[in-house]
């Protein structure tokens, strides 16, 4: 029999990219192979974003797009997977016909046997979200299942998935109705994972979460012993033999333990970076955004990790033009940024999104209003980011190897900064190596060897 080729493209965030891995490796079992390009492609996964209505608008133009590959191929099968297929369900086959398969965040092991019945019986819809559902443990593949695919992220570097879903309610966040309530894998199975990746020469792990400092703290699944944390885990993780690099994503500062804070004076591993979300620099936004932390302890978390940690990137998340957002709210977010100046930032305009709280608030702010302070933000990210860099320029760094091709070499720090050197045949993907940077941009590092 001939063998079936699907192609997946994944959008949003890390945690899709994990769950493209998942659904590649469930259909290797089922005698499917990864293919570069729809083209050649007998099944095409869109694993979809919501979080934003430009990502889910990009998911239905690309549908749409699909309609005419369909047409030309009838045995093509086109699957919706991920937090668009999650909210959307049956919605999506009722507005594009040419759609086979819908598959929610926790149905995506079954992808499948979901195509099975989907050659015998026609589309399926399976998108059903239980509490209590326990995170299946799957080791990830360590060799990707095709070289340069879509699924094939750096061999080198992997992510573990620690727990799944959001208790939190941000007013603004579609999270909790895609993902579910929160819940936390046994700390076992994570140390078991991360030990058979880091033996099959993963260099980097990566733990991941919706809000990995509440690990552990709302597990109906697999109770936790006593006392026992993410700062617990992380140490835990950090131990496994062979690992050069650990880091995680993503924390709600409301969260943020000094357990966790002092993680980065002394588990020596763990890099010095971290992504910690603000949202806004102001108060009232705060508390209408649900986010329960003010300003004035966003900042004292961030002076605890300087102090800690003096070499620390610090990024965040920032939403312009929340409901009710005045021009003195956003002076209070521009103010933030001058005070921490962040390694960098990704800055979103706010957009209504179903399901959640905020689409209710009436004082909507004007698009043009927006896309003002958005830019306004983001040429002062931009300056303060090149600024920050250029503090690099004439350092020594460590870098791990990403990929070498005819092109260059592409690296990054343990600080997660990209830093690009000369071509160079005897390097290859996780390789590590001392660099002197020489060049610094706003969004990458150049280096010489
Ligand atoms: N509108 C704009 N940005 C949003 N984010 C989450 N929800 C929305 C929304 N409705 C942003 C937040 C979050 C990041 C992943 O996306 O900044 O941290
Ligand atoms: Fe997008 Fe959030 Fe879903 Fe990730 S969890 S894919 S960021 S909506």
């Amino acid at each position: 029999m001939d063998q079936k080729v699907f192609y997946i493209k994944t959008f949003g965030c890390q945690m899709n990219v994990r769950d493209s891995e998942i659904m590649a490796q469930s259909l290797a079992v089922h005698g499917y192979i990864e293919g570069m390009d729809i083209e050649g492609a007998d099944l095409i996964i869109l694993n979809t974003c919501s979080i934003r209505a430009k990502a889910e608008q990009k998911v239905m133009s690309m549908l749409g797009y699909l309609r005419k590959n369909k047409k030309n191929k009838p045995h093509l099968k086109i699957c919706v997977a991920g937090c668009v297929a999650q909210q959307e369900g049956r919605k999506i086959i009722s507005k594009m016909g040419h759609v086979d398969l819908i598959i929610g965040t926790q149905n995506i092991y079954d992808i499948g046997e979901l195509l099975e019945k989907v050659c015998k019986e026609g589309p399926q819809v399976a998108t059903g979200l239980d509490d209590k559902y326990d995170i299946p443990n799957l080791i990830p593949h360590l060799s990707p299942l095709t070289p340069g695919s879509s699924t094939n992220t750096v061999p080198f570097r992997k992510f573990v998935t620690i727990m799944q879903g959001c208790n939190n309610y941000c007013t603004y966040c579609v999270v909790p109705h895609t993902r579910g309530r929160e819940r936390s894998r046994n700390s076992s199975d994570i140390i078991d994972e991360v030990e058979v990746l880091v033996e099959g020469g993963v260099k980097e792990i990566t733990l991941l979460g919706q809000n990995v400092n509440s690990y552990g703290k709302t597990n109906s699944v697999n109770p936790l012993t006593e006392g026992y944390s993410f700062a617990r885990l992380l140490r835990q993780v950090s131990e496994t033999k062979g690992l050069r690099r650990l880091r995680f994503t993503t924390s709600n500062p409301k969260d943020l333990t000094d357990e966790l804070i002092h993680c980065f004076e002394d588990v020596k591993n763990l890099c010095p970076q971290f992504h910690l979300p603000v949202q806004a620099g102001s108060d009232s936004v705060l508390q209408r955004m649900n986010r329960k932390y003010t300003v004035q302890q966003y900042l004292e978390l961030v002076d605890k990790l300087r102090r800690c940690c003096p070499e620390i990137a610090l990024t965040t998340d920032i939403i312009v033009g929340f409901p009710g957002e005045s021009d003195q709210d956003f002076e209070g977010t521009m103010n933030l940024l001058e005070n921490v100046q962040f390694h960098g930032s990704f800055s979103f305009k706010y957009s209504d999104r179903p399901g959640t709280r905020a689409i209710t608030f009436t004082e909507k702010v004007d698009e043009s209003v927006k896309s003002e302070r958005l830019a306004r933000f983001q040429a002062r990210q931009d300056e303060i980011s090149l600024k920050r860099n250029s503090e690099y320029i004439g350092q020594t760094k460590t870098v791990m190897v990403e990929d070498s091709s005819e092109k260059g070499v592409k690296s990054r720090t343990d600080t997660n900064h990209i830093v690009h050197l000369p071509i160079s045949a005897s390097l290859k993907a996780g390789d590590f190596l001392d660099v002197t940077i020489i060049h610094a941009g706003q969004h990458s590092l150049r280096g010489k060897m």
